[in-house]
């Protein structure tokens, strides 16, 4: 077991660039495999969630060679993909398994998929039913709502017109994948809008994707997807422990270079400047359809919010380290309508309040969100990452502002999952965190 210590007294200066965007890394292989020709994608990232829909796209018979920090995809087409010998492994990722489903759903074979303790909890019903609708067999666990889930496909599936019931991009994506496969047109209506990744990037593939207004879009199946060059934005998601470490360390100012500011993400970005952060966005530019900016960020003094709404699905990944944010706050804030927190990597809403509790933090769950009395200094103290990534970063960073002791958190190895080299990039920036070598006990 790996763990971090954290001590405070730093400041974080530098120029840094995080790893490439998780949710895009995961759609450009996704689509270079189901794509006529060579996709190439540059900054994808090798973190744990995207290798692992990289072995199952190998499985599905998908060649996919790395070069240095390329890899290239040779593309199957839309009937190419082969019926695996062997049960797909999607991790820990949800976005692997939700969105393999949905191309899973329009093949003409049998393939069973699974994931890692944390997934096979985690609810499939929300993607399973829509796709049975659209003529899947899928079976698995508790009446076929978990994993390991077995499905037999069809490349003629019926088209679908489904309103979302919970704003996820995952069940979005699903559904627009498997109407690649289907006779006709399949829209999907969202209860408000949530990243649309899936959406930019079969247009540029190629595909007939129709977005009538921020919150329906439509996909006509048949279409025919061409390789692409892809390059890789830094994932916001991953900047943002950054971002909120250089707020809360007074004296840091730091530029993280060529982030993702998608207006889908940047929620995190929008809630952070309500409570005064100084963050700015230099040099915005365009990478295929995803706009890409620099972000200055410099220390500053915070004052609690209220948040909830649309809002949330644009910053859903980003509360558990916004929940540190606010603990450093003049006043309270307040994070509703985030009861999709509860069905991620662990129960997010359960476990941050747990774990900034152990660090002297005065906050408490609601049903669906936080409430955080800001402004209490923290202390240090031992604490557990759930073995959730977001979770272990946003304590590192927690523990970086914590009193006069170290903060160690403890089962730090699932930060591979999306921002393999944490530590060291903190380290860099010149926050005092501790890793111990490979193989050096604890
Ligand atoms: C993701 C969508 C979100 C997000 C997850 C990545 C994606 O999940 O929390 O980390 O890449 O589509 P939901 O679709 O469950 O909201």
């Amino acid at each position: 077991m790996l763990s971090i210590g954290a001590l405070p007294g730093s400041r974080l200066e530098g120029v840094c660039r995080v790893p490439g965007d998780k949710s895009i890394s995961h759609r450009a292989a996704l689509l270079g495999a189901l794509a006529e020709g060579t996709t190439v994608i540059e900054n994808f990232l090798f973190g744990a969630d995207c290798l692992s829909t990289l072995r199952c796209l190998k499985a599905l018979n998908v060649v996919i060679e790395r070069d240095d920090a390329l890899i290239r995809i040779t593309g199957k087409g839309s009937c190419g993909l082969k019926e695996p010998v062997e049960v797909l492994d999607a991790g820990n990722s949800g976005t692997t398994m939700r969105l393999l489903l949905g191309i899973l759903a329009g093949q003409d074979y049998f393939a069973v998929i699974t994931g890692d303790e944390s997934l096979t909890k985690r609810p499939m019903g929300r993607v399973v039913k829509p796709l049975m609708q659209m003529g899947a067999q899928i079976w698995g666990r508790e009446s076929g709502v978990k994993a390991p889930l077995a499905v037999k496909g069809s490349s003629r599936l019926s088209p679908l017109i489904y309103q979302l019931p919970v704003p996820s991009a995952q069940v979005k994506s699903a559904l627009l994948l498997a109407g690649l496969f289907a006779e006709g047109t399949t829209t999907i209506i969202q209860p408000t809008p949530c990243r649309d990744h899936t959406e930019l990037m079969l247009q540029t593939f190629g595909a007939s994707v129709k977005v009538d207004s921020n919150f329906s879009v439509s996909i006509s199946g048949g279409d025919l997807l061409r390789g692409q060059e892809v390059k890789v934005p830094g994932d916001i998601s991953a900047a943002a422990f950054l971002i909120v470490a250089a707020t809360l360390l007074p004296g840091s100012d730091i530029l993280i270079e060529d982030v993702g500011i998608n207006p889908t993400r940047t929620g995190i970005l929008d809630a952070l400047r309500e409570m005064e952060a100084d963050i700015s966005l230099l040099n915005e530019r365009n990478w295929g359809g995803e706009p890409v900016a620099d972000l200055r960020v410099r220390s500053a003094s915070l004052r609690g919010i209220e948040i909830g709404g649309g809002l949330i699905p644009r910053l859903i990944d980003e509360i558990p380290v916004l929940a540190v944010a606010a603990t450093a706050a003049q006043g309270v804030t307040v994070v509703r309508d985030a009861a999709e927190l509860r069905v991620k990597e662990t129960d997010r809403i359960k476990a941050i309040v747990c774990e900034l509790q152990k660090l002297g933090a005065e906050l408490n769950a609601l049903p669906d969100g936080l409430e955080v009395r800001g402004g209490k200094p923290l202390r240090g103290a031992a604490v557990s990452s759930w073995d959730d990534h977001r979770l272990a970063m946003s304590l590192v960073v927690a523990g970086l502002t914590a009193g006069n002791s170290v903060t160690v958190v403890e089962n730090t190895e699932c930060i591979d999952v999306s921002f393999p080299g944490y530590a060291d990039l903190l380290s860099s920036l010149g926050a005092r965190v501790d890793q111990p070598a490979p193989g050096q006990c604890q």
